[in-house]
C-alpha cells in the first residue's frame, strides 16, 4: 500500500475525478459567514513522454460529488464545452496545468491559477515556488517528482492563496506563489464536496494524488515527516498492465481509505519527533499521551470536533484510538518558556486532584509549541448552555440548581482547603461548569489555576479570569487569593439562582447589574423578587433565600466580609446559619479590614456618612448547633 490514488491511467483522451465521501461545512446557514479553510495535498505527474506536457489536474470545490458531464483534454475533467464560464457552475478550482490553451489564455505549458466557474484563470503564474530566501525558483509539474501544494483561504482577510513547492522543501509558507483578493462567500454554498479531476488528451500522463488534508480553519497542517514518492511512467506493455491493475487496486484501497482519509492522518513513515522532556514533566506523574493518539483521536483536531474555546486554546472532542473512551483535549500555545511554565500549575496540579465534582485531567502530551491537556469528556456540555437555552428547552429546576451550587461550592472548598496546596480556580463561571450525564455538576477549566504552597505568601501575576467575575481587589493587587474566587462564587451562585446574566444591558437600570439588582431588593422589597420567578415555588423560597443571600455575601466588595468556602459548604447544607444582622454587615460600604487573625474590625461609614465602627469575632455565628 503506497498511500496514493491515481487520477488517470495511460487511456488517452480520459478524465478522472475523485471527491470526498461527505460534504465539507463551509458557511453557516443561519448567519452566512463563510469558514476560512486549508488544504494540503500531493501530487505528481509522470507524462508519458518526458518533456511533453498532456492536461493537468486540478483540485476543486464543487457543490455536487463528482461533476457530471465534463470534458477531458484541456477541459481537465471538470467543465466542458458548453457550461464553461457558466455562473451557475459554482464551482472553484485551482489548476496545475501542463498545456498551453490560447482559448483560455493560459500563460506557458507548466502554470499554476485559480479559477472561479471556468476555464480561464483569474489569477495564474508560472509553477515555482519562493525559496527560504526569497529567491523565486522554477518547479516542473510533469517531472514525476512529489510536489506539495497547501491552499489557504482567509475569511478575514478574504484571500485565497496557493503555495507550491517541492514535496521535500517545507516551511515555505511565508510568500504564495498566487494571492488573489477576492470573497469567496458568494461561490461558496453552505455545503461543499472537495476533489480532484485531471484529464489526458494525445499524449498520455498520470496522475497521482498523496491523501489530501483539509482543515476548516487556516491551520496548515504539520506534514514535515513524510514525502511520498510516486512510480514512474510505465513503459512496455506489460508493464501497463500492471499499472493498470496497481491503478486498480489503489483505487479500491482509495475507497476503503476514502471515509476516513479527511478525518484520520496517515502518520506513516512517521519519523520520531522530538518532544522534548523537561525536568518537572518527569517528576509530575500524569499520563503523557503520544502526540499520534490525540490526532487520532480527535480526527486531526478537525474543525467539526471543536468544542468550544477557552481563554488559553481550543477544546476539542475525541475518541482514543482502539477504546470508546470519550475525551476532550485541550490545545493550549505556548510559544515562550515563560507560558509553559504557568500550565505547568495546571498539569502538575489537577493530575493529582481527585474529587468528584472537578473535570478528570487524564493526562497531557507535549508537541511542538503547543500543549495538550486531555480531560474526561462531559457529554452534556458546559453549565450556560443549560441556564441561557432556548425558551422552547426545558429549564432547569430550582432543585438541579442548587444541587448544581452545592457541587461546585464543594470543588471549591476542596481546592482551597481539602488538599496539601491551595489551589486558585481564578475563573469560576457557567461555561467552566460541565454538567455529567447525571446531572452533576464537575468544574473544569484550570487554565488559570496558580498552585500556592499553604502559607506562602503568592507573588503578583497580570490580573487574569472573566470581566464580572473579578473582585476588586484583584483588579488593584493583581493579586489572587481564595477570596477572589469566593467573589466570583457569590456571583456564581445569583447567576444560577436567578437565571439571568450578570450584566444585562437590556434591563431596567437598577436591574442591569445583578448584584446590585439583587441587593436593593434585599434592602427595598423582598430579595426573592430578583430570582426567577418561576424558580420561587412556595416549598423551596427558603433555600432560595438562602442562596441568594449568601450570593449577595460571598460577592461582597469587602473581601473580609467574605465568608471562606468551607463556611459556604457549611451553610449551603445547612449546618451552620447566616448571622441574623447580615443586611447590616452586607450594606457596609467602603469597608475597609484590619485583618487580626480571628478577629475583624470594620471601619464603616453610616448612611449619614459619619464613621462608626462595627467590631465583631465570628460574622457567621452557628446557631442551633
Ligand atoms: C451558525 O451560526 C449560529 C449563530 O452564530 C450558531 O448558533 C450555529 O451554531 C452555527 N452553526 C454551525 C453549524 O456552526
Ligand atoms: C456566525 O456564526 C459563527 C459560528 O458558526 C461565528 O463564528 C461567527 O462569528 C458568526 N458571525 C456573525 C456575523 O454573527
Ligand atoms: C456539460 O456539463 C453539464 C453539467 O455540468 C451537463 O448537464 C451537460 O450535458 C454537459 N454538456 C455536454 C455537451 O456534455
Ligand atoms: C524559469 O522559467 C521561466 C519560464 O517559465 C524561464 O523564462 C526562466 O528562464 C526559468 N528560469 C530558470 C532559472 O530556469
Ligand atoms: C445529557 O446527555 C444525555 C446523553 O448524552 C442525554 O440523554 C440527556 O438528555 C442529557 N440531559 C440533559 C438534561 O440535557
Amino acid at each position: 500500500m503506497n498511500g496514493f490514488l491515481t487520477l488517470t491511467n495511460t487511456k488517452k483522451h480520459s478524465y478522472g475525478q475523485v471527491f470526498n465521501d461527505e460534504p465539507l461545512l463551509f458557511k453557516n446557514s443561519t448567519n452566512g459567514t463563510v469558514t476560512s479553510f486549508s488544504i494540503t495535498f500531493f501530487f505528481a505527474i509522470t507524462p508519458e513522454h518526458k518533456n511533453k506536457g498532456s492536461h493537468g489536474m486540478a483540485f476543486v470545490i464543487s457543490p455536487t460529488r463528482g461533476i457530471p458531464g465534463a470534458s477531458a483534454d484541456q477541459y481537465l475533467g471538470i467543465f466542458n464545452d458548453t457550461n464553461n464560464g457558466k455562473s451557475s457552475n459554482q464551482i472553484i478550482a485551482v489548476e496545475l496545468d501542463i498545456h498551453k490553451d490560447d482559448e483560455f489564455g493560459d500563460i506557458d505549458d507548466n502554470h499554476v491559477g485559480i479559477n472561479i466557474n471556468g476555464m480561464r484563470s483569474i489569477v495564474s503564474a508560472p509553477a515555482s515556488y519562493y525559496d527560504h530566501e526569497g529567491q523565486l525558483r522554477n518547479l516542473s509539474l510533469i517531472s514525476g517528482d512529489p510536489i506539495r501544494v497547501t491552499i489557504l483561504y482567509s475569511q478575514e482577510e478574504k484571500q485565497l492563496s496557493v503555495f507550491l513547492s517541492p514535496a521535500e522543501k517545507t516551511n515555505l509558507l511565508k510568500r504564495p506563489l498566487l494571492l488573489l483578493d477576492q470573497d469567496l462567500s458568494p461561490y461558496l454554498l453552505e455545503e461543499m464536496y472537495v476533489g480532484f479531476a485531471a484529464s489526458t488528451g494525445s499524449v498520455g500522463a498520470i496522475h497521482y494524488l498523496w491523501t489530501f488534508y483539509v482543515f476548516l480553519s487556516s491551520a496548515v497542517p504539520n506534514l514535515d515527516f513524510f514525502i511520498p514518492k510516486f512510480p514512474t511512467y510505465p513503459k512496455s506493455e506489460s508493464q501497463v498492465k500492471r499499472t493498470v491493475l496497481v491503478t486498480c487496486l489503489t483505487l479500491a484501497l482509495f475507497v476503503a481509505l476514502a471515509t476516513s482519509a479527511f478525518s484520520l492522518f496517515f502518520y506513516r513513515r512517521h519519523k520520531k519527533v522530538k518532544e522534548v522532556l523537561e525536568e518537572w514533566e518527569i517528576q509530575c506523574g500524569p499520563h503523557r499521551f503520544a502526540y499520534k493518539e490525540l490526532f487520532q483521536a480527535t480526527k486531526g483536531f478537525k474543525d467539526k470536533q471543536l468544542l468550544g474555546k477557552g481563554g488559553f486554546g481550543q477544546v476539542f472532542k475525541g475518541t482514543l484510538p482502539g477504546s470508546d473512551a470519550e475525551i476532550a483535549v485541550k490545545r493550549i500555545s505556548h510559544d515562550s518558556r515563560q507560558g509553559m511554565h504557568e500550565f505547568l500549575a495546571e498539569i502538575s496540579t489537577i493530575g493529582r486532584l481527585r474529587h468528584s465534582n472537578l473535570v478528570r485531567l487524564q493526562g497531557y502530551c507535549r508537541y511542538k509549541e503547543e500543549l495538550y491537556l486531555v480531560y474526561d469528556f462531559m457529554p452534556n456540555g458546559s453549565l450556560d448552555k443549560y441556564l441561557y437555552r432556548r425558551a422552547n428547552r426545558e429549564q432547569l429546576t430550582w432543585d438541579q440548581r442548587f444541587k448544581i451550587i452545592k457541587d461546585i461550592a464543594s470543588a471549591l472548598c476542596y481546592l482551597h482547603h481539602d488538599w496539601v496546596q491551595v489551589v486558585i480556580h481564578r475563573d469560576i463561571k457557567p461555561a467552566n461548569v460541565l454538567i455529567d450525564h447525571q446531572m452533576n455538576a464537575r468544574l473544569g477549566d484550570f487554565g488559570l489555576a496558580k498552585l500556592y504552597d499553604q502559607g506562602f505568601d503568592p507573588q503578583t501575576f497580570s490580573v487574569a479570569g472573566t470581566f464580572g467575575y473579578i473582585a476588586p481587589e484583584l483588579i488593584r493587587s493583581g493579586r489572587a487569593t481564595t477570596g477572589t474566587d469566593v467573589y466570583a462564587f457569590g456571583l456564581f451562585m445569583l447567576e444560577v439562582s436567578c437565571g439571568r446574566r450578570l450584566i444585562e444591558p437590556r434591563a431596567a437600570t437598577n436591574e442591569v447589574v445583578l448584584a446590585e439588582w439583587t441587593l436593593n431588593r434585599w434592602e427595598n422589597g423582598d430579595i426573592l423578587e430578583a430570582a426567577n420567578e418561576r424558580l420561587c415555588e412556595e416549598h423551596n423560597r427558603e433555600q432560595v433565600e438562602l442562596v441568594l443571600k449568601l450570593g449577595v455575601l460571598c460577592s461582597h466588595q469587602a473581601a473580609g466580609v467574605r465568608p471562606d468556602m468551607s463556611k459556604v459548604v457549611r451553610i449551603l447544607n445547612c449546618d451552620s446559619q447566616l448571622p441574623d444582622n447580615l443586611l447590616d454587615i452586607v450594606k457596609a460600604e467602603n469597608v475597609r479590614m484590619w485583618s487580626e487573625t480571628s478577629e475583624r474590625v470594620l471601619d464603616v461609614p453610616t448612611s449619614q456618612g459619619s464613621i462608626g465602627t462595627l467590631t465583631f469575632t465570628e460574622p457567621f455565628t452557628s446557631h442551633g448547633r
